[in-house]
């Protein structure tokens, strides 16, 4: 099956997770991706919280597959050569290095431009170009709070709260993936590369969009109806923390289920969309309040709703979180069940669909990973093991031309 982006050559320059979750996605698409790391260390990541001595960390090989290894020292003058050569054969160079550190290793934006006018350049840094923290490196937690998602995130008696989910890194790899494969249909039309930049406080806080409409509103009006705060409680001038609040027009909650005392993950999220009223009622046994002037809308239900999430809870305390969405869905009420990790890797539909993905590996045997979340109808992602350090050093130098003693002597000045 032709993929894609099969023919497109992609230098991976980048490490840890933002970077590396952009050019995985590209190469489960097709494109040539090949990874470019220090000699004898490589990504960080292979060494971070592993859990087989001597074999690479899922962490690496999590955000790392269908790539290709180069190890290569590029502030060697005979690595330098090699990248170089590399470059002029390459459509897209994507990085995620400390602010500065391509300039310092003498590929600036314009060197690079010149080595290859055809060849995008994509970058993540923590903050945007010409931002007062420009200067910045960024991880995860960091982006999250500058992003607007830490002040939003958590219990309003609590302190801001980081969201598991990787906001700042593989979210802001995602928008990256977008900005290149944009960049590539524009070169199509001009002939030019381009230079692709996105940074993890700009990432975050377009997932935090409806955040800066509350602040909008919140300054118009001085209360946010959907929030726990309304109407009993008080507002400030800044957008509080919602604890599980619905971010739209619908109100949910997450809610007890049968065994919650034990089970840290006994719950479901029930949402009360504002037309599904009646068959909630129905569901719940209490056609009463259908009619009802004090619950009949979403106004009037809103001053009381905890009590009425109070009643759901009685209502669930019988059943388990699966028993409850299996009755809940007949009623085409929106809800889950609270899904542990555990629960997602033996999920027998994520399986079928290839989001969770078993991947055969030279030295850890088996692992588990998270496939490609995009479907497509003349496609199917196929997922392979991520690279061993280095293990590709020998053929991508064959490709550019180097013989076995070219390749003996730049292993002679530690060059790969
Ligand atoms: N050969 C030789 N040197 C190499 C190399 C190679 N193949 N690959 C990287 N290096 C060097 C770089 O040139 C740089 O050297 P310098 O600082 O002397 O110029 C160094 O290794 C890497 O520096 P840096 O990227 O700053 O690493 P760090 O471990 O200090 O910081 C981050 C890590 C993630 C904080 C930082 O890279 C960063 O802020 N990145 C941008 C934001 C980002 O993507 N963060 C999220 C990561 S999930």
């Amino acid at each position: 099956m032709t993929k894609p982006l099969e023919g497109i050559k992609i230098i991976d320059f980048t490490h840890v997770q933002a970077g590396p979750a952009c050019t995985q996605l590209l190469a489960w698409f097709g494109a040539d991706v090949i990874k470019v790391e220090r000699p004898g260390s490589g990504d960080v990541t292979r060494n971070q919280l592993r859990d087989i001595p001597d074999a690479d960390a899922l962490y690496f090989t999590m955000l790392n597959s269908n790539k290709k290894s180069l190890t290569l020292d590029t502030k060697k003058p005979e690595g330098k050569e090699v990248l170089e050569k590399l470059i002029r054969e390459s459509d897209v160079l994507v990085e995620n290095f400390g602010p500065g550190a391509l300039d310092r290793m003498g590929f600036s934006w314009e060197r690079l431009n010149e080595l290859n006018p055809k060849m995008i350049v994509a970058s993540v840094k923590g903050f945007s170009d010409g931002h007062h923290y420009d200067d910045l490196k960024v991880y995860e937690n960091v982006a999250q709070c500058a992003g607007g998602a830490a002040s939003t995130t958590g219990f309003w008696d609590g302190p801001p709260t980081i969201s598991a989910a990787a906001l700042g890194d593989s979210n802001t790899g995602m928008h990256l993936a977008i900005g290149i494969l944009t960049a590539l249909l524009g070169r199509d039309k001009t002939g030019k590369g381009q230079k692709v930049a996105v940074s993890m406080q700009d990432s975050v806080l377009n997932l935090c969009r409806v955040k800066l409409r509350d602040q909008q509103r919140l300054e118009r009006v001085g209360y946010l109806e959907e929030y726990p705060q309304y109407p009993h409680g008080e507002f400030s001038d800044v957008v509080p923390r919602g604890g599980n609040a619905g971010g739209g027009g619908q109100p949910g909650w997450v809610l007890k289920c049968k065994g919650w005392e034990t089970d840290p993950n006994a719950y479901i999220y029930f949402t009360i969309q504002g037309h599904a009223w009646e068959p909630i009622c129905k569901a719940l046994g209490k056609p009463e309040w259908i009619d009802d002037p004090a619950y009949k809308t979403a106004e009037a239900r809103q001053p009381h709703i905890f009590g009425i999430f109070k009643t759901i809870e009685a209502w669930l305390a019988d059943k388990t979180k699966f028993e409850a969405v299996d009755i809940l869905r007949k009623f085409d009420i929106p809800c889950a069940p609270v899904l542990t990790m555990k629960e997602l890797a033996n999920d027998p539909s994520l399986r079928a669909s290839g989001t969770i993905v078993e991947v055969p590996h030279k030295k850890r045997g088996s692992y588990l990973t998270v496939g490609s979340p995009i479907k497509f109808s003349d496609m199917k992602p196929e997922v392979t093991a991520s690279p061993l350090l280095g293990e590709h050093t020998d053929e991508v130098l064959a490709s550019l031309g180097y013989t076995k003693q070219d390749i003996f002597n730049l292993r002679e000045v530690k060059a790969v």
